[in-house]
């Protein structure tokens, strides 16, 4: 799915996050694990003001492990929980229901304090797009897609999804939008799939997804495109893997546009192995 923001849909999608806040206790924004810092919306804390917040760094499954554990420690510096988990294949989901309790604990024993029935915890998904958010409602969801009357304060009646006996999620999550104007974050975003078609060049993004490879993961791009040598010329390395892969035009020459198309197809569906291209070390001053 591709969306064009424009700043009338920011508006009006940050104005549907919000008016959704006021019905949850709790935020669960999800975030891409192999960019948990370039897959966030870029006003999500002015959005989210004072909200309890849990983040979960999805597609652990795809990232580089040991970075994912520094990205946990990250959020952990910054007072904000945050656990890896894989949406799709499940792993991780069972703590996303005891962290929500764990953040929650205060207010929810203030409320049993001043003699308040005991409810479940209200909670809404949100996040970029093809974050998954859709994966990770319908894996909660099983079965147990609850129908409520009319919630007060709002005309439409809210659909919330039963998780274990302890939480409820809005069936419908709050999509927002990524900080593409800034050109890294869009490669990023290009090259683990969160914006498919962009403005961004094909090849400007394949040249920047090998030059972070070569740089950060090089024995993984030698063993995947059998070179020896890393060439100095990033259009060295071009020829090669467009050779190997038959990217030729008539002539025998390198098809350019056909090589960045394998170089981003490999990279996106994981055939170098797990990679995080939002590193820590860059951001921790922030
Ligand atoms: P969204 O609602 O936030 O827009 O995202 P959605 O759930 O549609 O997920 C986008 C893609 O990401 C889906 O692939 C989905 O299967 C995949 N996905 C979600 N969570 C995980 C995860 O934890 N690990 C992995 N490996 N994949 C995950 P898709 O439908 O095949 O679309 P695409 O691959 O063509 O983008």
């Amino acid at each position: 799915m591709t969306i064009q923001w424009f700043p009338g849909h920011m508006a009006k999608a940050r104005r549907q996050v919000t008016e959704k806040l006021k019905l949850v206790d709790i935020i669960i924004e999800l975030v891409d694990a192999r960019i948990p810092l370039s897959s966030r919306n870029p006003m999500i804390e002015e959005i989210i003001g004072q909200k309890p917040r849990l983040v979960l760094l999805n597609k652990a499954d795809m990232a580089d492990s040991n970075r994912t554990n520094q990205w946990i420690l990250y959020f952990k510096d910054k007072g904000i929980k945050a656990i890896a988990v894989n949406a799709q294949g499940g792993k991780g989901l069972q703590e996303i229901v005891p962290s929500c309790k764990e953040i929650l604990k205060q207010k929810f024993d203030r409320m049993k304090a001043k003699g308040m029935r005991p409810r479940a915890i209200r909670a809404m998904i949100v996040g970029i797009p093809n974050v998954g958010k859709s994966t990770l409602i319908n894996r909660l969801a099983k079965k147990n897609i609850a129908k409520t009357g009319n919630t007060p304060g709002v005309t439409k009646a809210q659909q919330w999804i039963k998780v274990e006996k302890e939480l409820e999620l809005l069936d419908t999550p709050g999509i927002l939008w990524p900080k593409f104007e800034d050109q890294e974050i869009g490669y990023k975003l290009a090259l683990t799939g969160a914006i498919k078609d962009t403005i961004l060049n094909l090849q400007d993004i394949a040249v920047y997804g090998l030059r972070f490879l070569e740089k950060h993961y090089p024995n993984r791009l030698k063993e995947r495109y059998e070179v020896d040598n890393i060439p100095e010329e990033v259009v060295e390395l071009f020829d090669s893997i467009g050779k190997k892969r038959g990217c030729l035009v008539a002539g025998g020459e390198i098809d350019y546009d056909k090589t960045s198309e394998v170089i981003v197809r490999d990279i996106r569906g994981v055939q170098l192995g797990p990679i995080t291209f939002d590193l820590i070390e860059e951001h921790t001053h922030n």
